[in-house]
């Protein structure tokens, strides 16, 4: 299991604290670049690269789904946490491309790890998703309710893009993230969180769903949004962003008692180089203070943000006790800031000692034969009380 580097002072060290010791990510197989798309759509790598400073994303195939995505960053973070499925008591996965409607894509990842003792949720806030999951996941250990979580970002936007609106499609891109929460009481970790949300934006950006009230026979909305397919006003979601990212790195660098100039990293929803850039200005940071790896995955809405930061841990962008802020903003319209002071797991422990990594993988096909089993004995069951009627 993770352990902790560094002290604290005496009165904090009896506080509950929430780190994060585990990271993963998955993308399909499958890149579609500029180039590709601008061969059905009416577009080109020069619009689209000097508008948002996307190249490529990964789009999945038809072997792979939101859950899947999902189960593969899980398992590689569980992985760098070191810990069993089994130590689970949470696993929030924040989507706004679901597995279903219900059962939810949290309960799926729980029953393919095997993670029996875990509760199993979506969390739905679009591309603000994984801040607002990482969230109530530090809040739940640090009130003492749990002791270790497993949040995802996980999407599959393909599926609901239009692939004949050129103003969104070339947006966005397949992928899952993850990390693992951790109750310890070693200072740090999440230290504070700012969630907003602001309804009247509704209109601005979605995706018409089953509940919809303008659902109506010709399946189209008042707004012209299809049902099942994103709509985006993307200029005034652009001054929107802008705007967001800085009060809300500034309203929870607030909360935490510390100055905008002392973030050593801001991970932002990966939507557009241009709104990431113009947001490090209204802040006074250095561009290259704001993680970006649009250029490859595009807009992953709640994955991008654990992508990349899985992304800045491997390039060794984070260190221990550095400040990171997470901003994430999108459809609701609704944003979410955290600022967290890492604590790196002590590197002999980061790749897992190979014990563990055995009874991982037991515990993978455990999974796979108990949720079997369990199907037959409900199947063998309903046919006894049948035959008994
Ligand atoms: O993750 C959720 C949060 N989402 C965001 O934060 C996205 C925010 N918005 C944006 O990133 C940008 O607004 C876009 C990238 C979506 C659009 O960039 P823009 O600079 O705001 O362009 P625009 O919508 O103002 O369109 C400019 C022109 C238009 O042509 P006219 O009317 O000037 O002749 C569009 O029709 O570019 C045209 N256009 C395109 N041209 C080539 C729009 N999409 C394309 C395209 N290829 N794909």
């Amino acid at each position: 299991m993770a352990t902790f580097s560094g002290g604290g002072d005496k009165n904090e060290a009896t506080e509950r604290h929430a780190h994060v010791v585990g990271w993963g990510m998955a993308v399909p197989e499958s890149a579609l670049t500029n180039e590709e798309l601008s061969t059905f759509v009416e577009t080109s790598d020069e619009w689209i690269f000097a508008r948002t400073g996307i190249r490529q994303r990964y789009i999945a195939d038809e072997g792979e789904s939101t859950a899947t995505l999902a189960y593969k960053a899980a398992q590689q973070a569980l992985e760098v946490a070191d810990i069993l499925p089994t130590d689970l008591d949470l696993i929030v996965v924040a989507t706004s491309t679901p597995e279903n409607i219900f059962p939810s894509t949290a309960s799926l990842v729980q029953d393919w790890l095997n993670a029996h003792d875990a509760g199993a949720f979506d969390l739905s806030a679009a591309c603000s998703g994984f801040v607002y999951a990482l969230n109530m996941a530090a809040d739940s250990i640090r009130a003492g309710s749990i002791q270790s979580a497993l949040v995802i970002g996980a999407e599959t936007m393909s599926r609901i893009l239009d692939w004949q609106d050129r103003s969104t499609c070339i947006l966005f891109g397949d992928g899952a993230g993850a990390v693992v929460l951790q109750a310890s009481e070693v200072p740090g970790g999440v230290l504070s969180s700012v969630l907003r949300s602001d309804g009247a934006g509704s209109d601005l950006l979605g995706i018409p769903s089953v509940g919809s009230i303008d659902a109506d026979d010709s399946r189209a909305s008042s707004n012209g949004a299809k049902l099942y397919k994103m709509y985006m006003a993307g200029s005034e979601v652009f001054r929107f962003a802008t705007r967001v990212i800085s009060e809300s790195i500034e309203q929870t660098c607030t909360a935490a008692g510390i100055q905008v100039n002392d973030i050593d990293l801001v991970i932002p929803h990966q939507a557009n180089l241009r709104i990431l850039q113009a947001a490090a200005r209204k802040l006074g940071l250095d561009a290259d203070k704001f993680m970006s790896n649009v250029e490859r995955y595009g807009n992953t809405s709640a994955a991008s943000i654990p992508i990349a930061l899985c992304e800045a841990i491997e390039q060794k962008r984070v260190q221990d006790k550095d400040h990171i802020a997470l901003v994430g903003f999108g459809g609701g319209l609704a944003w979410a800031a955290m600022l967290i002071r890492w604590g790196v797991p002590e590197p002999s422990e980061q790749h897992g000692s190979m014990f563990n990594r055995q009874r991982r993988h037991v515990q993978y096909r455990i999974a796979k034969w108990r949720s079997r089993s369990r199907r037959w004995r409900r199947r063998v069951n309903r046919k006894v009380r049948e035959i008994r009627v």
